[in-house]
């Protein structure tokens, strides 16, 4: 990257970035450079209710990717402004009354940042800064990994306002460097990490998350480092796993894992196809004083893989199986399939924790494929538990397909195994030090 193009984050570097000069123009002068749109009369009122998007075919006119656009109904008046774009989605809507980008991008992360404040969880440096439409910035992606800010852009649109997006970025007290994580298609087309503004980002850093700490890396790890959407759940998740053996599947780089041994749990596997991520996974958990010699890490399809018996809690967070051409039905047999065969890991009085990350199969149907799993491995089942995306993961009222994540936990009734050894249910009157002799493995009590 080429260094003369950041912006240094005192205040001192150039207001040049490229050939894009940052301007300053009043709502009145705005007014009069937009770009007129009509909207179809059908598109009206999704948009004026804040849906962020408008389809092709949904608007009248055209206008180059990133310019203003100010969008009008039939008769004329302004429902909405946005940035056009192009593709299948050719504005992105940004609110009702129209602002240069150079008071609107300052006052819309200052409000992200507001709202974090209130609601990060103590011990916490790792977070969704900026949700795109949930955040008034539709196709902005910011993530927080202590002083570094992860920006993904989702939308050429922005591309040519990336000066802006910094500058306002810059002034948030806790960011020292802006970097820009490429590999979105048809955006960037790129790989790896573009530095926007001060120092070059470390390949490796370690945050917190609820007082745990968490190696990422922001150039190589999956999303842009962590799975934060998950973040709460890893944390509630944790809270019940305290004396169950804990199976992780798709456990990338064992978040819950490891979650789950310093809240006391028994030994935990956690598969995961990428070998990295299981290398992550043993240092996250000697970075919280846990020993990886205590716990599993299998490389392995978790499709296929098994435990030698079952366990008390299976976590079960899948990447999408519902992409490309895939239709709903397929997804939801796969989402049946995947369930069934996870559901039979899970021991009489076990949990099962299971979670979707696909926003095309709508909740009550992913639902339904997995009642119908876990109901193939053998009930009766309780749902005791369901959660969608965390608060740091907003979703505008008017956009619903914004939603995407669905977790449920799962309680297979019975007397969990760990209880009957411990009430002497199983006529023996074995002390807590024998409760590891039927144990998957090692195991080491962080209580
Ligand atoms: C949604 S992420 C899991 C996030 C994780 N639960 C967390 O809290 O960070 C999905 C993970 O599944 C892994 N994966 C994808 N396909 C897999 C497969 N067939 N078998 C095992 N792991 C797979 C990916 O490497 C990725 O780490």
């Amino acid at each position: 990257m080429d260094g003369s193009r950041t912006l240094r984050l005192d205040g001192s570097g150039p207001l040049l970035f490229g050939t894009f000069e940052i301007s300053a123009v009043g709502p009145r002068g705005l007014e009069r450079a937009l770009i007129d749109l009509i909207l179809e009369n059908d598109t009206v009122g999704p948009v004026a209710r804040g849906h962020p998007w408008v389809y092709s075919g949904g608007v009248r006119g055209s206008a180059p990717v990133g310019e203003l656009v100010r969008l009008l109904d039939g008769r004329g008046r302004p429902v909405a402004f946005g940035l056009a774009d192009q593709g299948d989605i050719v504005v992105r809507v940004l609110g009702r009354h129209p602002l240069p980008l150079g008071e609107l991008l300052p006052q819309r992360i200052h409000a992200a940042q507001a709202w974090r404040r209130a609601m990060v969880p103590a011990a916490t440096d790792a977070y969704r800064l900026v949700n795109g439409a949930g955040d008034g910035l539709p196709g902005v992606v910011v993530d927080r990994y202590a002083q570094v800010a992860v920006l993904r852009l989702y939308s050429q649109a922005w591309v040519s306002h990336l000066p802006l997006l910094v500058r306002a970025l810059s002034q948030l007290p806790w960011v020292r460097t802006v970097v820009r994580r490429l590999g979105v298609q048809r955006v960037d087309g790129g790989r790896g990490l573009e530095l926007l503004a001060g120092p070059e980002a470390p390949e490796e850093l370690v945050v917190l998350e609820h007082g745990l700490r968490f190696l990422v890396r922001v150039r190589q790890g999956q999303k842009t480092g962590l799975f934060l959407d998950q973040r709460e759940n890893r944390h509630r998740v944790a809270g019940w796993a305290r004396g169950r053996e804990v199976v992780n599947l798709f456990g990338y780089n064992g978040g819950f894992s490891v979650h789950a041994a310093a809240a006391g749990s028994g030994r935990t596997v956690t598969v995961d196809q990428a070998p990295e991520a299981l290398a992550d996974a043993r240092e996250n958990f000697r970075l919280n004083g846990l020993d990886p010699d205590h716990h599993g890490f299998e490389q392995a399809d978790a499709f296929h893989w098994r435990p030698p018996r079952q366990v008390g809690l299976v976590i079960n967070d899948p990447p999408s199986l519902s992409h490309g051409t895939r239709s709903d039905g397929a997804a939801r047999s796969a989402y049946r399939d995947l369930n069934a065969h996870a559901a039979t890991m899970v021991e009489r009085g076990g949990l099962f924790v299971t979670a979707s990350c696909t926003a095309r199969l709508r909740e009550d149907r992913w639902l339904e494929a997995v009642r119908h799993g876990v109901g193939k491995a053998g009930g009766p089942w309780v749902q005791v538990h369901q959660a969608r995306e965390p608060a740091d993961h907003p979703v505008a009222a008017g956009h619903p397909e914004g939603h995407y994540l669905k977790l449920v936990a799962l309680l297979r009734s019975g007397v969990p195994r760990a209880s009957r050894i411990a009430s002497g249910d199983d006529g023996c009157t074995l002390g807590a030090d024998r409760m590891g002799a039927g144990r998957l493995g090692p195991d080491r009590s962080t209580s």
